[in-house]
């Protein structure tokens, strides 16, 4: 369910933004807007869905609008045009008492200046949004010493700001918003200030408090590797204007243009991505009860050398073609007891741990979901492709052709058709020689399982 609703907003700064909407909406740039008018293009059209216990990052360069279109949802800034509704009240239209109540009980905000009161304890900036509702000093306090214990600084309360380190008093600035019970967060360069080592427990700490709150949060950020950690979804602003908005994996796939794509250029993708994105859907699976004749049917077929076994959704092992044969000859009712173990990491591991595992080992690499559920084979180019596309020369859809020819080079028993056909192929062709080699070294399990 979506709790904010931003719909078609324009802001103009300068004397008369009125005079200058229409020639917005045509089209006039930032640049001849500025150099006709005097005025400043803040934000042009934008429209976003922001759903209810949700992080929803707003990630653009410094100038690009971001505290603009943050203002405008507790209405510290009027739109030149369009409307903003937060649990369907359109903010826009609030008169005066209510548009303070809305400010102290729906939304509360977090500064990348702390913004704390330096003549204040520890304790007293922690509650100061419970004071000014009007709460009694006690239970503020009360209230205050709680969020002060839930952000890791229990036994500070007494202190001063300036006694206290950055990370620790933006942790105020944290408990401060928490505190008021608000369900939406609203968070402008909250962590930009601290230390990227800071920067990081800041950012751990914020998820997991935001898996027991749920709220919804909006994260401004100018950092990408902090958009992809943090944001469930992700838009991005240029000079005002929305140029994409979607899931971090969707951002990180398929940029919508070459601004996108020229910020990606140096993220983290082993840490954005996990082993989901490089699984192969499988084709062929097998049970645990499958008569070995039929598997060995099942896996000429499609001319692999061994197989997925599930038992029920749950990845049991792998079964070779070699095995599923001596089990026809020792006469076996199906394939149970001729199942064996193989590496696995779960989906969300990421690649850059998942690049480690391929290094270590060259045996096919299961991904496995919640409960031990089957989710497919890795592709070993898909990774090396994701984690670094520059190498694989970027035209396109070389995945295909490198993925297609390193199975064909590799191994005489690729299936001719492995070059063309491979988009839900699994790798067992490249897995089959390794396998029985990482067999003779027994198998490990993954560490990171
Ligand atoms: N009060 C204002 N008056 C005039 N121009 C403003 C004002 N606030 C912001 N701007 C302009 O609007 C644009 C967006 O600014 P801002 O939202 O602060 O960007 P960001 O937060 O992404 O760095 C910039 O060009 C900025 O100069
Ligand atoms: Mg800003």
């Amino acid at each position: 369910m979506s709790k904010i609703e931003v719909k078609n907003i324009y802001k103009i700064f300068g004397k008369n933004p009125g005079k200058w909407i229409d020639a917005v909406k045509q089209g006039i740039s930032k640049e001849e807007l500025l150099a006709k008018s005097g005025h400043t293009l803040g934000l042009k059209d934008i429209s976003l869905s922001i759903e209810e216990g949700s992080i929803h990052v707003i990630m653009g360069l410094s100038g690009s609008g971001k505290s603009t279109l943050i203002r405008h949802f507790n209405r510290l800034i009027e739109p030149t045009a369009g409307h903003i509704l937060v649990d369907d009240t359109d903010v826009v239209t609030l008169g005066r008492k209510d548009l303070e109540k809305f400010r102290q009980k729906t939304m509360s905000m977090v500064f990348q200046r702390f913004g704390l009161l330096p003549h204040k304890t520890v304790l007293d900036n922690a509650a100061y949004g419970l004071s000014i509702q009007g709460m009694s000093k006690t239970d503020a306090h009360d209230k205050g010493r709680y969020w002060l214990d839930q952000v890791g600084l229990a036994g500070f309360e007494n202190q001063y700001p300036h006694q206290l380190s950055g990370g620790m008093q933006q942790r105020v600035g944290l408990a401060r918003a928490l505190a008021t019970d608000a369900d939406i967060l609203l968070m402008d360069e909250a962590f930009s200030a601290l230390d990227p080592l800071i920067r990081r427990e800041m950012q751990n700490q914020l998820l997991e408090l935001q898996a027991k709150l749920n709220k919804t949060i909006v994260f401004i950020t100018h950092d990408l590797d902090e958009a992809l950690r943090l944001g469930n979804r992700i838009a991005i602003l240029k000079d005002g204007e929305l140029i994409q908005e979607g899931t971090p994996e969707d951002i990180l796939l398929s940029p919508d243009n070459e601004y996108v794509a020229a910020f990606l250029q140096d993220v983290n993708r082993g840490k954005a991505l996990n082993a989901s994105h490089a699984v192969n859907a499988p084709r062929l699976t097998l049970t645990m009860r499958a008569r070995p004749a039929h598997a060995i049917e099942r896996m000429k077929q499609y001319d692999y050398k061994f197989a997925p076994v599930l038992d029920g959704k749950a990845f049991a092992g792998l079964l070779r073609l070699s095995a599923a044969e001596d089990a026809v000859r020792a006469g076996l009712r199906d394939i149970s007891s001729k199942v064996e173990e193989a590496r696995t990491v779960s989906a969300d591991t990421n690649l850059d741990a998942v690049l480690t595992h391929m290094l270590q080992s060259t045996a096919p690499v299961v991904v496995t979901g919640d409960n031990d559920e089957f989710v497919g084979l890795m592709s070993r180019a898909r990774v090396v492709e994701l984690v670094s596309p520059a190498i694989e020369g970027g035209n396109g859809d070389g995945s295909r052709d490198v993925d297609g020819n390193a199975t064909a080079t590799q191994t005489p028993a690729a299936p001719a058709s492995a070059t063309t056909e491979r988009d839900d192929t699994p790798e067992p062709p490249e897995g089959a020689i390794e396998l029985d080699e990482s067999l003779k070294n027994k198998p490990e399990k993954a560490p990171g399982h």
